[in-house]
């Protein structure tokens, strides 16, 4: 019995001092915190995007697939597709998308931008997803921030 204890003590200390050692390195630099964080942050990203409903998880797959090259990943107008003029449009800004209801943005997305009276940048999309399909990418639209 005393000799556990006393075991146990001597573990204690060690794995104590293993802690002051680490804690007392160079380590600490801010890059390692970064290298520490990004991990963190991608796997919670992916646990929030299991746990979003089906329509936004489509919205977002739609999204990506036939937005994002122009719109940006995550809406803000700057996709791969730089160098558009008009830039296209960016949904992450509030002003921007106050000026966009839910009828507008739906009329924006079927018949493309020359319907709203704008450049012809932007395709009509109108034939390509079925209703239910617009309804999930204005949905997931409305989450980028400007809503
Ligand atoms: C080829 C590039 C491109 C693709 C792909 C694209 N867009 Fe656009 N989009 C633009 C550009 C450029 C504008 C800005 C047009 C303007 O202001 O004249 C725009 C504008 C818009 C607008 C705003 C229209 C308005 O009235 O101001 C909406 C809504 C929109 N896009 C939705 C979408 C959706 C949804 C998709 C995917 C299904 C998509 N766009 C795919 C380039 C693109």
């Amino acid at each position: 019995m005393q000799n556990t204890i006393k075991i146990s003590k001597i573990a204690l200390l060690a794995a104590c001092s293993v802690v002051m050692i680490t804690g007392c390195g160079k380590k600490e630099g801010p890059k390692d915190k970064a290298a520490q964080t990004t991990p963190a942050a991608t796997v919670d990203q992916a646990a929030i995007d299991q746990k979003l409903p089906y329509s936004l998880k489509e919205g977002k797959r739609l999204f990506s697939h036939y937005c994002g090259v122009c719109h940006g990943e995550t809406g803000d107008g700057g996709g791969q597709y730089y160098g558009l003029t008009p830039t296209p449009a960016n949904f992450t800004d509030k002003a921007f998308m106050k000026t966009l209801p839910d009828e507008k943005l739906f009329k924006a997305i079927n018949e493309g931008s020359a319907a709203m009276g704008k450049s012809n940048l932007c395709p009509p999309w109108g034939k390509s997803f079925n209703p239910e399909e617009t309804e999930f990418i204005v949905a997931y639209i409305r989450t980028l921030g400007g809503s």
